[in-house]
């Protein structure tokens, strides 16, 4: 049992007690544009917007030392010359005592040497394109300390691809400026004159470096930089090569005192056309950002910027807050899984320990889900979100698999043809409606891939998502995968005739006749959703066609995908299945079983809890549930990627958690509240903190992958926060297993809870009005909601009709034995 830290769940925050963790334990500042990674060492960088095109400070990744490149502050004793880091890194000297607090989009790092605690807070405030840094130095010696503080950050280039490759022209391309005490980055100012960052600090400085070699000198690395070593700065500037910020000030701290410093990295642009300068200029209008300089770099403003902050995430997460008999549940719910929801809104999949920035867009089908975890907490970006995707819809109902924010056009070597894709959309849009009930969405124009002329209702663009399906069937009538559905590896149309082919290539779609029982699951799930929507808009007959397409596609997969034991996974390009015990290998998967439980496939027939028995027999183990068995021991070129990875790893056999919550779901569907919760707790991050030294990610969120029980470091995590896994688990346990569940006609209270509990009690800020709902279960019946009561009176059925925006409804559910 080693933890690293544990939670402290009145601030809100993780906190790490030492500074060697397994993997560098990360946080992310900044909501709106300006963003920063920060791990417990201080590690990380900062970009406006895009992680790729503007980023602030550089990062090296896969290094070693892993984590390199940071807000890095160096404490020095300029009596002896003792100097350490007062967050570890990159010196590792060692330290009395440390502590790094991850808090809600803030990290406070305190430590202490030789009797001088340092304690720096850094965050990046509401409104602004910068962050601060505020650090408080204390002498806790009984003698008078004269102490040197140095800053530093080193300067990206701006396009982080370009900075970490084009180095013949980019040791050349270098300029800063250093101006009142202020540092200037003003790289690529000449050509664009657009933007520059800027990085300054309260005190008066004893000196500055921003030419990296100034400060390290030669051969010497971060650990040891010789102007620290030597006690003062070299006032160097920049001239090509790597522009870095530095501040060298002095302080001389009576016994006991404390003194403030606060330094403010950020990120200026002036509009393109702004007067003040010449064409071509190398002046940077520098008036612009002195008056939000001096502001933030004043006590008060920090101090006020912070409140602010904290009131913000109050806002945010006080919508749904819960009490169970679990603390691991509450504080995920109510904290870090919804959080690292909020974070995945942000971020996507663009920048983590595991995404270097340059990377990935936006998946259409990724931020469909992502909705799922977010759409109750900024139900207005939520629809903002929903209508950016989907006109990147084609008309066909295809969508680009991925796509650039900025440009909106689909990253042409991933291509389409995920034939799951364009079903998302449904599912995203019926949870905005159930979550908000605001239906003018469906009217909304919206272009297909962007065309201006081209626009038809949002409501037409889901129809559209389920023609597309309707219109790729395959041989035994099951939706055609294409290049892949929500497994991304599983590649079955890629056979080639020549071995050796590479087996992502369009060419191998075109034709291709492999079908997915995982899709024909979602498409179910999908054609009801739709049928309740064109319900909402009066389309009965239509309505009527989508349920009897589903109904439809019900018999199809119990026809031809299910297995026996279990429902298959696919028909490969031969007509083979996939995931049936007719196979050597990957005899079954999980994913069919959750998606097609989840849309009522097999419920009346006992399929359902077979294919969940199954699950549970040969997919479940201790760290959660793998995604097939037997792992695929070598390489099938006919199934493309998934065999490319060692079994245990990915989605050869890995747990990939995104696929979890459907079995959970899955389970409360079937009334089986022990498994459902049985199996959030194998993978919730918070349960698993004791066994740090094994699951080696963040105890805090969740991570896409753990390796199975084929992988030799079966338990160990990889890809935490950017992943569909939180989105899903949220779901999985706040409307499924407590059972709060919006609905179109209103909020369902149909918790499917574990029999040791005793019940729960929730705050739901619903449409407007709160909800204060206590659930009552004599402790070891497993069972159903028997009586809910609304403001004392009983009403049928689980579903609470919405209640006037502004009130506040008692609700009492209660489970009889
Ligand atoms: C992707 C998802 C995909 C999953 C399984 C993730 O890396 O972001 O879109 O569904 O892998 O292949």
């Amino acid at each position: 049992m080693v933890r690293y830290g544990h939670f402290d769940d009145r601030t809100r925050e993780y906190v790490i007690d030492r500074p060697d963790t397994p993997l560098p334990w990360i946080n992310y500042l900044g909501s709106e544009a300006y963003f920063g990674l920060i791990s417990n060492t201080a590690g990380g960088y900062s970009f406006y917007r895009d992680a790729r095109l503007r980023r602030l400070t550089r990062y090296r990744y896969n290094n070693a030392p892993l984590d390199l490149g940071g807000r890095y502050l160096y404490l020095r004793d300029d009596a002896n010359g003792d100097y350490w880091s007062p967050s570890w890194q990159p010196t590792q000297r060692e330290l009395d005592d440390y502590e790094c607090r991850h808090g809600l989009s803030y990290t406070r790092i305190a430590s202490a040497r030789g009797g001088i605690r340092a304690e720096t807070l850094y965050f990046v405030p509401l409104g602004e394109t910068l962050e601060v840094w505020r650090t408080r130095v204390t002498n806790e010696r009984d003698t008078t300390a004269e102490l040197s503080l140095f800053s530093s950050v080193e300067f990206c280039l701006w396009d982080a691809q370009d900075d970490a490759t084009n180095f013949q022209r980019n040791f050349s391309t270098g300029q800063v400026e250093v101006d009142d005490g202020v540092i200037y980055h003003k790289t690529e100012y000449r050509e664009r004159r657009d933007h520059f960052a800027y990085f300054a600090c309260s005190e008066p400085l004893a000196g500055f470096d921003t030419q990296r070699e100034a400060f390290l000198g030669a051969y010497r690395g971060w650990d040891r930089p010789a102007a620290v070593e030597q006690g003062s700065a070299t006032d160097s500037v920049a001239a090509g090569w790597s522009p870095i910020g530095s501040h060298h000030v002095r302080l001389s701290l009576a016994p006991g005192e404390t003194r403030e410093v606060i330094f403010v990295l950020g990120y200026a642009e002036n509009p393109r056309d702004d007067k003040f300068d010449p064409p071509h200029s190398q002046t940077i209008n520098k008036s612009r950002v002195r008056p939000t300089i001096a502001r933030w770099l004043d006590s008060a403003t920090v101090t006020e910027g912070f409140t602010a902050l904290t009131t913000h995430w109050d806002r945010l997460l006080g919508g749904l807050q819960v009490s169970t008999p679990d603390a691991d549940t509450d504080r995920m719910v109510n904290v870090w899984n919804a959080y690292q929801c909020m974070v995945t809104f942000n971020l996507s999949r663009s920048a983590s320990q595991f995404e270097s920035g340059i990377g990935r867009g936006m998946g259409f089908r990724d931020s469909n889900q992502d909705l799922l975890g977010f759409v109750h907490i900024i139900p207005e970006r939520a629809r903002e979100r929903i209508l950016d995707i989907a006109a990147t819809q084609m008309a066909t109902g295809g969508a680009y698999h991925q796509y650039q924010p900025l440009t909106k056009r689909g990253n042409n070597d991933i291509g389409d043809g995920f034939n799951d894709d364009p079903l998302w959309l449904i599912l995203g849009v019926s949870a905005y409606l159930k979550e908000t009930g605001e239906a003018t969405i469906l009217d909304e124009p919206v272009p297909f891939d962007n065309a201006p002329g081209s626009e038809v209702s949002l409501y037409e663009h889901l129809v559209r998502s389920l023609s597309y399906t309707l219109d790729r069937l395959g041989p035994h009538g099951l939706p055609l995968i294409g290049r892949a559905d929500w497994n991304d590896c599983l590649n079955l149309n890629c056979f080639s005739e020549t071995p050796g082919e590479p087996f992502q290539t369009t060419e191998n779609v075109t034709g291709g006749q492999a079908e997915s029982v995982f899709i024909a699951g979602q498409f179910v799930l999908a054609a009801k959703e739709l049928a309740s929507v064109a319900e909402l808009r009066g389309l009965d007959e239509k309505a009527a066609e989508y349920r009897a397409a589903a109904e439809k596609m019900t018999g199809t997969i119990v026809e031809h995908g299910w297995d026996g034991e279990w429902f298959r996974r696919a028909y490969d390009f031969h007509g083979n299945p996939i995931g049936s015990g007719e196979n050597d290998e990957g005899q079954i998967f999980v994913e069919p079983q959750g998606m097609c439980v989840l849309a009522g496939v097999g419920l009346d027939d006992g399929l359902a809890a077979r294919a969940l028995d199954s699950v549970g027999d040969r997919l479940g183990t201790p760290h959660g549930v793998v995604l097939q068995q037997p792992a695929y021991s070598r390489y099938h070129v006919e199934l493309g990627e998934i065999s490319t990875y060692p079994p245990g790893y990915k989605e050869n056999a890995g747990i990939f958690c995104h696929t979890n919550p459907w079995i959970m779901i899955a389970e409360t569907i079937l009334g089986r509240g022990d498994r459902a919760f049985d199996y959030y707790r194998r993978i919730n991050p918070s349960a698993r903190e004791a066994i740090s030294d094994v699951h080696r990610c963040e105890p805090y969120v969740y991570a896409q992958m753990i390796a199975g029980k084929d992988a030799p470091t079966h338990g160990e995590a990889k890809n935490s926060w950017l992943t569909g896994t939180a989105a899903w688990n949220f779901v999985a346990i706040t409307q499924w297993i407590l059972g709060l569940r919006p609905e179109l006609d209103g909020l369902r209270v149909d918790p499917v809870l574990p029999a040791a509990w005793n019940g729960f009690v929730a705050t739901r800020v619903y449409r407007g009005a709160t909800y204060e709902i206590t659930v009552r279960k004599p402790i070891g019946v497993s069972g159903r909601v028997t009586r809910l009561l609304v403001d004392g009176a009983q009403i049928d059925g689980t579903v609470i009709p919405p209640a006037p925006a502004g009130a506040t409804v008692r609700v009492e559910a209660v489970v009889e034995r």
